[in-house]
Order: C-alpha cells, then structure tokens, then sequence
C-alpha cells in the first residue's frame, strides 16, 4: 500500500475540505476518505450507546465492533442510514469530544490506513497529512478566515432549508477549531511539508486546479 499514492487535506472546519477533496478525487479517479466522518459516527455511536465522550478507553472500546460502511457518499451503521444525522452541528461536536483521546485515534487509525486503495486516495482531516499517511508527496493545508467561513457553513444550512444565525455558527466553529488546535494527540496544525492555502477569495474551481498543479509537479510517477 506504500506505493499506492495519497494526497491529504487538513484544516479547519468548513474551510472547504471536503468540497475540494471531492474535486480532486473526481478528477484523479482517486478514492475519497473523510476522515472527519469516522470521527462523527464514533461520536455519534459512543452518544447512543449511553457512553460518557471523555472516558476514552470506553469509547476507543466500541470502534472494532462499529459496523460502518461508506456507499456512495451514504454512511450506514448496521442497517441504518445515519449521513444526515452526522451531518449535524451536534455530531460534529461529539466527534470532536472523542477526537482528542489517543485511544480513540489509535482504534481508528487502521480503518483509514484501509482506506488507501488503488489507483490512489485523497483523505481529508484534521491530521492526514501529520500522522496517519506521513509518506503523502502532497500535503495541503487548507485555511479560510473565520468569517468567510461562518458564512459558508451558513449558506450551506439555508440551503439545505435548516435555519441558523451566522454569529452562532461562528462562535461555534471558533470553539472547535480551539479544541481541535488545542488538543495534545494530534492537534489542528499543518505538517512540518504541508503547503498552505488560504482560499477565502477563491472559487472551488481555482483551489481545484491549483492543487491539481501542484499534484502533477509531486505525485511519484
Ligand atoms: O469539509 P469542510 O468542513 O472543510 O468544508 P466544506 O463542507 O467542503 O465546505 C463548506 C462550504 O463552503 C460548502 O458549501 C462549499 O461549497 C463552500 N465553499 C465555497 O463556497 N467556496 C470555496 N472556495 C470552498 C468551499
Ligand atoms: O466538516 P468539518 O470540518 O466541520 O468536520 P469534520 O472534518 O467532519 O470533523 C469533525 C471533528 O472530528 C473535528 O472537529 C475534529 O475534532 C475531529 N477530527 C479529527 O480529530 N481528526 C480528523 N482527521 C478528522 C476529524
């Protein structure tokens, strides 16, 4: 698998990650891992199994028997679709809760490393490129101001027919971002070889085809 090549996205929440993993992926042919979804469903299985989310050898406990699966952008666990509910402002709060355990980011380590399937992978996180695929030759670490992105989380909900207030979403993302930046087990922060991007006056297609650039000068082949 050290052969098969990855190209990592890390950075804040809703610094477009996940838009521009997609693109890239699109384009590549790659597989796509969201790394921040393990993290969701974990929380999210930890919640309903009446666990307390700062006890992490509870929570690390229950990640080998999750039965997760990932289809075509639909998450299941065992036979329910819960996409949606990890979606929410909630499960991201719970996924940020059991992030900072190192058990729990041990247990899930080795379900991302399956991730890396030929003919290549694009994995978007907090610490893709830092921790669990340090060989990646293209480490991005993707930024936008917190006002640009409080207002695309905004825009995102409205869209979707969820209401919500702009100054709410960014006290709430700024509240995670310091969690996540603050945390001792793989904290928020670019990998020593990450190439930033700050990409709060850019369109999804110029970030996409910037990165596309900078994999053609660095992908090993
Ligand atoms: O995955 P992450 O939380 O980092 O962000 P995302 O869900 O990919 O992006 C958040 C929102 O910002 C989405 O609705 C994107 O379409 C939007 N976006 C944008 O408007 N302009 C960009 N250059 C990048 C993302
Ligand atoms: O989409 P958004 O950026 O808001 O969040 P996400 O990528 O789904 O991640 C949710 C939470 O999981 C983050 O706030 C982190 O605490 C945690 N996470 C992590 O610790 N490491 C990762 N590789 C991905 C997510």
């Amino acid at each position: 698998p050290e052969d098969i090549p990855v190209l990592t996205i890390d950075g804040p929440t809703a610094s477009g990650k996940g838009t521009l993993a997609d693109e890239v992926a699109h384009e590549l042919g790659y597989v796509i891992l969201d790394s921040g979804m393990l993290y969701r469903a974990t929380g999210l299985a930890a919640h309903r199994a009446g666990l307390d989310l700062d006890d992490g050898a509870a929570v690390a406990a229950i990640v080998p028997a999750m039965d997760l699966h990932f289809r075509k952008g639909r998450v299941t666990l065992g036979e329910e679709d819960i996409t949606d509910a990890l979606r929410a402002e909630a499960a991201g709060l719970m996924a940020s809760q059991v992030a900072a355990h190192p058990q729990v980011r041990s247990a899930l380590n080795q379900l991302q490393l399956d991730f890396r399937r030929v003919p290549g992978l694009v994995a978007d996180g907090r610490d893709m490129g830092s921790t669990v695929f340090p060989d990646a030759p293209l480490k991005v670490f993707l930024t936008a101001s917190a006002a640009t992105r409080a207002e695309r989380r905004y825009k995102q909900l409205i869209s979707k027919g969820i209401s919500a207030s702009m100054e709410g979403l960014r006290a709430d993302l700024e509240a995670r971002d310091a969690r996540d930046k603050g945390r001792s087990a793989s904290p928020l922060k670019p990998a020593q070889d990450a190439q930033s991007l700050d990409n709060s006056a850019q369109t999804i297609e110029e970030s996409r085809d910037l990165v596309l650039a900078w994999w053609a000068e660095r992908r090993p082949f």
